[in-house]
This record gives structure tokens, sequence and C-alpha cells, in this order.
């Protein structure tokens, strides 16, 4: 049996047919993955609301039980209680912690009181990016690299680096000291 010819074209009817077909369920698909894209499942878009709100503002009360980031951990992979760090922490000096990813070592600033501040320093050098170390005897986080240098804050006291050490949100709750790979709300320098 002979197909019938559509229009102009010299595609049979029913080729055509299973082709639109083809288009329009690739078509529908690919708008489906778009759509989830930019608005996520309402149970996605909560998380990601709780963890940019308690990170900023862990003591509101939608963040009672929710921890942002991650636990920091000690350099033998322990993690830390809020409690026996100040007990032995001084206020200047800064402690190296583990926790996000990529094995990175960030300092955690101890504050008077002692208190742990809300904000650690991330070691990457301003300059060209290598990692700095704190020199506790010079008081000071230096760069291997090209020797620039940086107070217990992570303010340039020596270049050729010009900025201040990049920082990452701290939050202390429950006794824990979590990380949160962002930059704090407010740079107190
Ligand atoms: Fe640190 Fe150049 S990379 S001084």
């Amino acid at each position: 049996m002979e197909e019938s010819l559509s229009g102009n074209s010299k595609i049979p009817v029913r080729e055509k047919t299973r082709r639109n077909f083809l288009v329009y369920l690739v078509g529908s698909s690919l708008t489906s993955i778009a759509i989830g894209y930019i608005f996520p499942k309402p149970s996605q878009s909560r998380e990601v609301d709780l963890e940019t709100l308690c990170s900023f503002y862990p003591h509101n009360s939608r963040c009672q039980n929710y921890l942002p980031g991650v636990e920091a951990q000690d350099t033998n992979s322990k993690a830390i209680k809020v409690d026996a760090l100040l007990a032995t922490a001084t206020p200047g000096i800064p402690i190296p912690v583990h926790g996000l990813p990529n094995d990175s070592v960030d300092y955690l600033i101890i504050k008077d009181g002692p208190q742990i501040a809300e904000y650690a320093i991330s070691p990457i050098c301003t300059h060209l990016g290598c990692t700095v170390k704190w020199n506790t005897e010079k008081n000071r986080f230096i760069c291997p690299c090209h020797g620039s240098q940086y107070d217990s804050l992570g303010r340039v006291v020596h270049g050729p680096a010009r900025r201040s050490l990049p920082l990452i949100t701290v939050v202390v709750k429950q006794n824990q000291v979590r990380l949160v790979g962002t930059k704090p709300a407010i740079d107190p320098r």
C-alpha cells in the first residue's frame, strides 16, 4: 500500500509524524530539566536556604537544630570541642584546623575572652596563591614563595601581596566549631 505524502515534502506522513513526536519528546525532556534546575523541589530549596540562613544567623529560631558547614578537626583529624579548645587557646594565636574539602588547613582566630571568632583565615597568599604558614616566633603568616607577611588577622604587613588573606565563615554551636567555605557577612578588618 502506498503511503500518502505531506505537502511538497517527499517524506511519508507516518515518517513525519514519528519525527515530530521525537522532537516533541526531546524538547519536553529538556524543558523539564531546565525547570528543575531553575526551581528546585521544595525540600532541596529549603535545604539550601537553611544552609545560607544558618551560616549567617546561626541563632535564628529556624536554625535551632541545624548545623551549617562541616565540623572542624584538629591537626590529628579529631573533632574539635569548643570547651576543650578554649581551655588552652591564647588570644591572638591562630589555630590550624581541617574540615573543608581538598584537605585544606584554615586558621581559627582567637579573640579576647578567649572566644572563637566568627571567621577564620584561609591561608592562600593574595599575591600568587601560595600557601602561607603561621610563624609563632614572628607572630605572622609568612609566604614561602616571595616573602609576603600578614598579621594574625591576615592583614598585609609586608608585600609583595597587597590584599588581606581571604576569610571563611565560622559557626560555634553545640560545643562544635563549624567551617563554612564562604566569606563571612562582614569582614571585620
Ligand atoms: Fe605569596 Fe608571592 S605567592 S608572596
